[in-house]
């Protein structure tokens, strides 16, 4: 089966990642050179330390590289089954993709969105053939992460939800089919735990290492919230507070923190950037002999 993935960031490599392991072949597309180089110096990294750890072979890890190849042209997708979309969440330029992505694949391409918190309707309705339009929503990191909700639009085929559902299955993943409303299941649930975190920061009820601390020892989170958004990334976590805020019809529940719009005004974007509530780029105290 033949994948293109669009976006070659966090979700885009690791869907990238689950597809090739799954044994199909997959192109990787993205506007950005540097981030196509980055995604595969990525995939090296990642399967190297399984290769480490004796969960694949070599000859596993070559052929999982050997199976993506990185695009600079949406044309190079044009004899894809499945078309995933992992690029920035702002839907008139995913719209803009979905349009011209149309007009390049066959009529029986289906095409999802990877959209945390946008409608696939909207998406959709930038189609000629909207019926092959789907949510196909991983979570991060998406090889590890089990779950991946499909989202049906109204204007969705039955063939095309059953179709993904099977792909996905495929892919040794468990699907949670969720109705097209803004963050699905997953982030409609997840946003107080971020806001709520952030909120009692913001009051200085506690220090944000503190908060994570005490959901993880706690609370028995795996991650604290502070630590999971600065995985997740502030643009990526904000712009989709934000989204579900707005589409609620300014539900105060939902309402973004301006602590996090700061961090994401002055580029703090998590891991990804070096630096978040967290600093990822000091050096680590080197342990004494
Ligand atoms: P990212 O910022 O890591 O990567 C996005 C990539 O898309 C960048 O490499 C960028 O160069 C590329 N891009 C932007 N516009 C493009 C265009 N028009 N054509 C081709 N490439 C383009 O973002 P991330 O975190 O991978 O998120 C991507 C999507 O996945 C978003 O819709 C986000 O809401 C969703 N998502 C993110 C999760 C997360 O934890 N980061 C989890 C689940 C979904």
């Amino acid at each position: 089966m033949n994948i293109a993935i669009i976006g070659s960031g966090t979700m885009g490599s690791g869907i990238a990642q689950v597809a090739a392991t799954a044994g199909c072949a997959v192109k990787l597309f993205d506007l950005n050179q540097d981030a196509l180089a980055k995604s595969k110096k990525a995939l090296e990294t990642t399967l190297s330390k399984l290769v480490e750890k004796e969960k694949i072979d070599a000859d596993e890890k070559s052929r999982i590289q050997n199976s993506i190849s990185y695009v600079n042209s949406l044309n190079d997708l044009s004899d894809s089954d499945l078309v995933i979309e992992a690029i920035v969440e702002n839907l008139e330029v995913k719209r803009k993709v979905f349009s011209e992505l149309e007009t390049l694949v066959s009529e029986n391409t289906i095409l999802a969105s990877n959209t945390s918190s946008l409608s696939i309707a909207s998406i959709a309705a930038s189609c000629k053939k909207p019926e092959r339009v789907i949510g196909i929503h991983f979570f991060n990191p998406a090889p590890l992460m089990q779950l991946v909700e499909v989202i049906p639009a109204v204007q969705t085929s039955e063939e095309v939800l059953q179709k993904s559902v099977q792909i996905i299955s495929d892919w040794k993943k468990v699907v949670a089919v969720a109705k097209d409303t803004p963050g699905f299941i997953v982030n409609r649930v997840a946003r107080p735990f971020y806001s709520e975190s952030l909120r009692i920061y913001e009051e200085g009820v506690a220090d944000f290492a503190t908060i994570d601390w005490a959901l993880k020892t706690i609370g028995g989170f795996r991650m604290g919230p502070f630590e999971l958004m600065d995985m997740i990334g502030h643009d990526v976590n904000y712009i989709v507070t934000a989204t579900v805020f707005t589409a609620f019809y300014f539900d105060p529940k939902f309402k973004p923190s301006f602590t996090q719009k700061r961090l994401l005004e002055a580029g703090f974007l998590g891991r990804k950037s070096g630096r978040g509530f967290y600093d990822y780029c000091q050096e680590l105290p080197v342990p004494k002999e």
